[in-house]
C-alpha cells in the first residue's frame, strides 16, 4: 500500500519560519521519521512539497491508480482552496489532513478548513507528531479496507 504525503506552501521553511508556532523541526526531518514508520510497517511512501496551488492539484490527481491514501497539510490553502478540495473529492482516496499548529486556537481566518469535509480525518495542533498520528490512522484505514475486501471475496466464494 502506498501513501503520498503532500506539503503545501511555506512548509519547506519549517525550522526557520515562526519557530514559536511551528517548532524547530525541518520538513525533511519529519519525512525521515515518516519514512521509518513506513518501512517498519511495509508501506510505500512518497513526499511532495509545492508552494503552488495548481501543482498540488496535479499531484493529487496523479494519485489515481498510484496511491492508496494521501496525507496532506495544505498549509494556507486549507483556508482558501476549493480547487484542492475538489481534487481530493475527485480522486476518492482516504485522505488525512494534518496541521502542526491548532488552527482553531489561532486567527479566525484559520478556523475554516475548505478541505476537512472531504477528508477521512483531521489532526491539528500536535506538532510534527501529528504526521506520525496520520500515518497510524492511515495504516488502520488500510487494514480495514483489506479486511473488507477479504470478507467480500469470502462471501462471493460461498455464493459460488
Ligand atoms: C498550517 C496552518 C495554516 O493555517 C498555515 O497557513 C500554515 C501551516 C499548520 O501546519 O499549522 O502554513 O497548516
Amino acid at each position: 500500500m502506498k501513501i503520498v504525503v503532500i506539503q503545501g506552501p511555506n512548509l519547506n521553511m519549517l525550522g526557520h519560519r515562526e519557530r514559536n508556532i511551528y517548532g524547530p523541526m525541518k520538513m525533511e526531518d519529519i519525512h525521515t521519521q515518516m519514512k521509518s514508520f513506513a518501512t517498519q510497517n511495509n508501506l510505500e511512501i512518497e513526499f511532495f512539497q509545492s508552494n503552488l496551488e495548481g501543482e498540488i492539484v496535479d499531484r493529487i490527481q496523479e494519485c489515481i491508480g498510484e496511491a492508496d491514501g494521501i496525507i496532506i497539510n495544505p498549509a494556507a490553502y486549507t483556508h482558501t482552496s476549493i480547487a484542492i478540495r475538489d481534487a481530493i473529492s475527485a480522486v476518492q482516496l482516504p485522505t488525512m489532513e494534518v496541521h502542526l499548529s491548532n488552527i482553531y486556537q489561532r486567527e479566525e481566518f484559520r478556523h475554516k478548513s475548505m478541505i476537512a469535509p472531504v477528508c477521512s480525518g483531521q489532526i491539528t495542533g500536535m506538532g510534527p507528531f501529528g504526521y506520525h498520528l496520520a500515518m497510524v490512522a492511515m495504516h488502520q484505514v488500510f487494514n480495514e479496507i483489506r479486511a473488507m475486501r477479504e470478507q467480500q471475496v469470502a462471501q462471493k466464494s460461498q455464493q459460488a
